[in-house]
């Protein structure tokens, strides 16, 4: 059922298939350099099995940069299973995958990721260990956004004093794209801050209530990144940031929660040379992984240790800035670097 594809880039790679219940899936770590591989667990359709390997590799080798990022002795990896959440997704299936992650007796961590629910997850969690994120047990860390939204708010904070010359974000107008787990969340603590919202989703029903909620404005998903604003904060879905949206964006400074934003490496320095502060997304979004950390590593006084690692990683923000100025080049980039120091630091 498990069969082992050979790899340049990644530790381990696995071609999960089982025909009884019918999964079909990949399981990657890229590296357990700094500790076990963590990421979650994806579930979408693919229109090949390379396209699922790419998407499996490419989020794996994310986790390793995010875990060093928020300096957690984990290293990277991911899973995904091929087919559609709403029809394909079964108990038994769901076993399967957890007995998948069993056999690699801890190496891998999985949690919740898109396509997959918390009783999902309870569904992995009886075959296998190894899952986080979990709502109940020893160590439980439940759902990850709030924790991911206040690591946003603290790195939108560590921005706005370098653009604004203030961390205060009262009468600062922020744009959020993205309205779910986190993007409310991050609403909320932005309206408590005194921040102005324009809010949007693709659920036109969730962007009316949230805006009811915060005295928020509404705009259109597809243009909401070209609101005037101070700051657009995308929360929703990756490549938003790319060579077509780039020149639309009015704000001095993007900082979101969602995953891979920028859509080639080189929109980074499109971003640079338009003079707008981009906070690298595996940095501003770490708090999920930190949160999830503390039930992976059984922290035992976990909300210290969780308030520690957010303070720790939104000093890493402010060197990455501050670092990122000083050589005229973009955040992004510095990250990268600063975080494949880490990665060899540690490896060797
Ligand atoms: P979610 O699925 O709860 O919410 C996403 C929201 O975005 C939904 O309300 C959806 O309707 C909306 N949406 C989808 N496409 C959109 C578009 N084109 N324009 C406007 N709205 C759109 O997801 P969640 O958990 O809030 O995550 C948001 C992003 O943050 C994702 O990219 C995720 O990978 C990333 N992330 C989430 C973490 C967490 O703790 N949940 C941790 C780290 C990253």
């Amino acid at each position: 059922m498990m069969t082992r594809l050979p790899s340049d880039t990644h530790e381990e790679v696995w071609r999960i298939e089982d025909a009884e219940t019918g999964l079909k899936g990949f399981i990657a770590l890229h590296s357990t350099a700094r500790g076990p591989a963590a990421g979650g667990l994806r579930m979408r359709v693919y229109d090949t099995d390379d396209a699922a390997l790419a998407d499996v590799l490419n989020l794996s080798r994310g986790m390793s940069y995010k875990n060093a990022a928020a300096d957690l002795p984990l290293g990277g990896g991911k899973a995904v299973i091929m087919g559609d959440p709403a029809t394909d997704k079964t108990p038994a299936l769901l076993r399967a995958m957890g007995r998948a992650v069993e056999t690699l007796k801890g190496r891998y961590w999985t949690a919740e990721d898109m396509g997959m629910t918390p009783a999902d997850m309870a569904e992995v969690a009886r075959e296998t260990d190894y899952v986080a994120g979990r709502d109940e047990g020893a160590h439980a860390s439940g759902d990850p956004s709030p924790v991911t939204a206040r690591g946003v708010l603290g790195a939108m904070k560590t921005g706005a004093e370098r653009v604004f010359g203030s961390a205060d974000l009262k009468g600062r107008k922020v744009a959020v794209q993205g309205l779910g787990h986190v993007g409310w969340h991050l609403c909320r603590m932005l309206h408590d801050e005194g921040a102005a919202l324009i809010v949007a989703d693709m659920d036109a029903a969730r962007a009316n209530l949230t805006a009811r909620d915060f005295d928020a404005e509404t705009a259109a998903p597809d243009s909401v990144h070209a609101v005037e604003a101070d700051i657009f904060a995308p929360c929703a879905i990756g490549g938003i940031l790319n060579a077509r949206t780039i020149p639309q964006i009015r704000a001095r400074m993007v900082a979101g929660a969602a995953n891979n934003q920028l859509a080639t490496p080189d929109d980074a320095d499109r971003l640079h040379a338009g003079g707008i502060l981009y906070l690298p997304d595996y940095v501003a979004n770490g708090g999920g992984i930190i949160n999830a950390a503390a039930e992976i590593l059984h922290i035992a006084d976990r909300n210290v240790w969780v308030e520690e690692k957010l303070a720790a990683l939104q000093a890493t923000m402010a060197r990455i800035l501050a670092r990122a100025e000083a050589e005229g080049t973009s955040p992004a980039h510095l990250a990268d670097r600063i975080v494949a120091e880490r990665m060899l630091a540690r490896a060797g």
